[in-house]
């Protein structure tokens, strides 16, 4: 089928309160219509999601957010205007007719307009916005590839939509404009250079909350089955000598013989590149049955700070999501 009519396909799914995996530039989402609340729960069954963990609505046009929420701050106003179509979410005070399921029951809400094609067709022929999560399960990595959707979720959704890998490859930036300064909620595909050259300083979570102002950065997030270790030293790898070790390095490699498997970030070095493919790298890593994932840690400028913050979140050892029997 082309993908005009596939595309068609999904948006009446969409309609009818059923429930799509569609791609954008970020990582691919698991949409169902804003406005259907049972609709909505079913993305939280699937995902196996706590319902206190509210979703990003996704529109097809900046004047969509208007009715969406109370008002719109100049801020927030000049980083859509500056980065949307693209990877930026922005949490605004809602509007009553959001149901309480896609909010979390939170007076907020965190839009966002992706840059991709066949997302915006999806939003647009389906004729509402869309609420979306990353399409997989809870607590795990987001899928860049509708492979990734397939493999973890395929049977429980009514259809995939494949644009093939994201672009992006990290989640949006999520900013919120509740207080007096813009605060930044999660890094993301905008970097916050980025944003701060667009709107000053900006407010900035510590890391480590535990206690989330966005429930789902809990401390444990974007996690592998297989334990990732982040903090380690080159000089003590004899330590691990009798383990299966995977290796995430970020450009370059010096010990590779020391490892069962090696996944290089990106050759040239180049953060935008790491960032597309971070995921699929951890999954490759992830299905090699290793004891241990090492992972690299890279400059935290610009996309590094999101590939971080991620890396952080994938090696911490309490896990609160999904089911896993390795940790
Ligand atoms: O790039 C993305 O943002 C992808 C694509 C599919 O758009 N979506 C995504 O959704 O990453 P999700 O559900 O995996 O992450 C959304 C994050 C969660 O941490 C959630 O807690 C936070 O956004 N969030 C949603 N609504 C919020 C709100 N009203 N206030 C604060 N945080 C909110
Ligand atoms: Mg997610």
């Amino acid at each position: 089928m082309r993908d005009k009519e596939i595309i068609h396909q999904a948006a009446e799914i969409i309609r009818q309160g059923g429930i799509v995996a569609f791609p954008t530039e970020t990582v691919y989402g698991l949409g169902a219509d804003a406005f259907n609340p049972l609709a909505v729960a079913r993305i939280f069954e699937v995902k196996r999601r706590p319902y206190f963990d509210p979703l990003i609505v996704h529109v097809a046009h900046p004047a969509d957010v208007k009715k969406l929420v109370k008002e719109i701050p100049s801020n927030a106003k000049k980083l859509t205007e500056s980065f949307w179509p693209g990877p930026l979410t922005v949490v605004l005070l809602k509007d009553e007719n959001i149901p309480d399921i896609v909010t979390a029951g939170l007076p907020t809400v965190a839009i966002r307009m992706p840059n991709h094609p066949m997302a915006l067709s999806l939003i647009k022929e389906s004729k509402c916005p869309i609420a979306a999560p990353s399409a997989n399960p809870f607590g795990y990595l987001s899928p860049t590839t509708a492979e990734h959707v397939q493999e973890q979720l395929g049977d429980q959704v009514d259809l995939i939509l494949d644009g093939g890998p994201c672009p992006v490859g990290v989640e949006s930036t999520i900013v919120s404009f509740l207080e007096e300064r813009p605060r930044l909620l999660r890094p993301g595909g905008v970097s916050l250079e980025e944003i701060e050259s667009v709107i000053g300083k900006v407010e900035i979570n510590p890391n480590e909350q535990e206690k989330p102002s966005a429930p789902g950065m809990l401390p444990r997030h974007y996690a592998p089955r297989t334990p990732i270790v982040l903090d380690w030293d080159e000089k003590n790898l004899d330590i691990y000598k009798n383990k299966k070790i995977g290796l995430l390095a970020f450009q370059k490699t010096k010990n590779h013989l020391k490892f069962h498997s090696v996944e290089v970030l990106s050759r040239k070095g180049d953060l935008r590149e790491a960032a597309a493919n971070l995921f699929a790298a951890i999954r490759r890593l992830d299905a090699m049955d290793l004891d241990l994932i090492l992972a690299e840690s890279i400059p935290e400028i610009g996309l590094g700070r999101a590939i971080m913050d991620r890396l952080r979140r994938a090696s911490k050892n309490v896990y609160v999501g999904f089911n896993n029997d390795k940790v």
